[in-house]
């Protein structure tokens, strides 16, 4: 890694400087050694530059950005690589944060750590004018403020969609897709039926349910959309009801029905997989899966849509799509706070987002741009996910959980995924995560 790399090389010259402090010892007096000393940090002049540990996937567009971000601010902005693993990441940052290094001044992170991340991040809220913060969609803003301190800025806009086979509907005399998760399940119950004649692999519905956070991605969304609550509220206290304890046990059962029993172990890829090869009519996944069932060679291309969240049918029920994506933050412990800062800015801003999106298909993180004809044709589905994020997106509860929500998350993806394996039904699992989080929780 570059870092390490050049830590290393840091580290060797300070080793040659010690040879030079002992080989002189024997000179005559200090001053020759003083001397030699100086000469030698004269010849590695610190240069400023901002490190930024960014996308672990690094592309064109990305060093494009840094390029013009870095002159804009007046420090070149060097791009470090990173493990593509969030775990790993976080394990990474949470060697060097603490140590108060100033190696790195800026870092990718995923929503889920706003809290966690917090204490070692700059409030950005100083740094930003009124109209810079009021470009992103409100969410982000929420997620990634923890007391008063906005400790990210997001790089692009990701939050959970229904896909479906719009040729499907048709056959089966269906006029859209599902609003409800009743119809959602109707609606699946009949297509399966039908299609499994000819297809033995065809399922109903595919999802994330294997034990990670994508389940806890999946079961929030059930749970919001029923009208439950969020394993805590925004002030940090437990919230998980009977309902929460209902939208569980209403998932468990379409495992073996309309879902394969395998779903208890799938994640993104898992589910995309399903339903680009033809074997799936509904479809819980993020924008990324748009792209990708839209390839020259997939099996779905042109035969696909994509909606907002089913909802469920009580009076508190509603569409909800729990939101992801990687934001930036600064370091506090950054020699160029402002410069960073005002990099993190550069980095997210419309115009790097429009350009993410142009290059790559990115859905940004700013709802003006989805109103931008060019960004519209490279992203087919822009209006639906611009939909998403700014009327029905929830946040999980990364903000006001003091640093845990990595263990209150585990915690919770355990017991519910136990749920959707039949070892327990809702009321349990709601009880033993209540149980196991209270240390953290009020
Ligand atoms: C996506 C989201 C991220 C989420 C993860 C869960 O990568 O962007 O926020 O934590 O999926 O699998």
């Amino acid at each position: 890694m570059i870092g390490v790399v050049r830590k290393g090389r840091r580290r060797a010259a300070a080793g040659v400087l010690l040879l030079v402090l002992l080989l002189c010892a024997g000179c005559s007096g200090d001053d020759g050694a003083a001397a030699v000393a100086e000469k030698t940090l004269a010849v590695t002049p610190p240069r400023p530059i901002l490190r930024w540990m960014g996308p672990a996937f690094v592309r064109p567009v990305d060093r494009e950005l840094v390029a013009r971000c870095g002159k804009e601010v007046g420090i070149a902005i060097e791009l470090l690589p990173a493990p593509a693993n969030p775990v790993d990441r976080l394990g990474l940052y949470l060697q060097f944060l603490p140590a108060e290094s100033d190696d790195i001044d800026l870092i990718d992170f995923d929503v889920v750590w706003s809290g966690t991340l917090a204490p070692h991040l700059l409030d950005l809220n100083p740094q930003l004018t009124a109209e810079e913060r009021g470009q992103y969609f409100p969410i982000y803003l929420e997620n990634n403020s923890v007391g008063e301190a906005l400790v990210g800025l997001p790089q692009m806009g990701d939050v959970g969609l229904l896909y479906y086979r719009t040729d499907l509907l048709e056959k089966y005399g269906f006029e859209g897709p599902p609003d409800t998760w009743s119809e959602l399940e109707e609606m699946a119950a009949v297509i399966q039926e039908g299609e499994r004649g000819d297809n033995a692999e065809f399922w109903g519905y595919v999802w994330q349910g294997n034990v990670y956070e994508g389940l806890t991605v999946n079961a929030l969304e059930w749970q919001a959309s029923m009208g439950g609550g969020l394993i805590v509220d925004a002030e940090g206290r437990l919230a998980l009801d009977d309902i929460a304890a209902g939208a569980l046990d209403r998932a468990a059962a379409w495992v073996g029905e309309i879902s394969p029993e395998a779903v208890t172990v799938f994640q993104e890829e898992d589910a995309r997989w399903q339903f680009q090869n033809g074997n799936a009519a509904f479809m819980r996944n993020w924008p990324y899966a748009y792209g990708l069932g839209q390839a020259e060679d997939s099996p779905v291309r042109d035969r696909f849509g994509v909606t907002r969240m089913p909802k469920g049918d009580g009076a508190e029920a509603r569409h909800a799509s729990v939101v992801g994506g990687q934001q930036i933050g600064v370091s506090r412990y950054s020699r160029y706070k402002d410069a960073a800062a005002d990099a993190a800015v550069c980095l997210t801003d419309a115009r790097a987002q429009r350009r993410r999106a142009l290059a790559d298909g990115t859905p940004p993180g700013i709802a003006v741009l989805y109103g931008d004809e060019d960004v519209q044709a490279r992203i087919p589905a822009a209006a639906q996910i611009a939909e998403s994020l700014a009327e029905h997106a929830v946040a999980r509860p990364a903000a006001m959980t003091s640093g845990h929500y990595t263990e209150i998350s585990l915690v919770y993806f355990i017991e519910v995924n136990r749920v959707l394996t039949g070892e327990q039904d809702g009321a349990n699992a709601v009880a033993r995560v209540a149980e196991q989080v209270a240390a953290w929780v009020e």
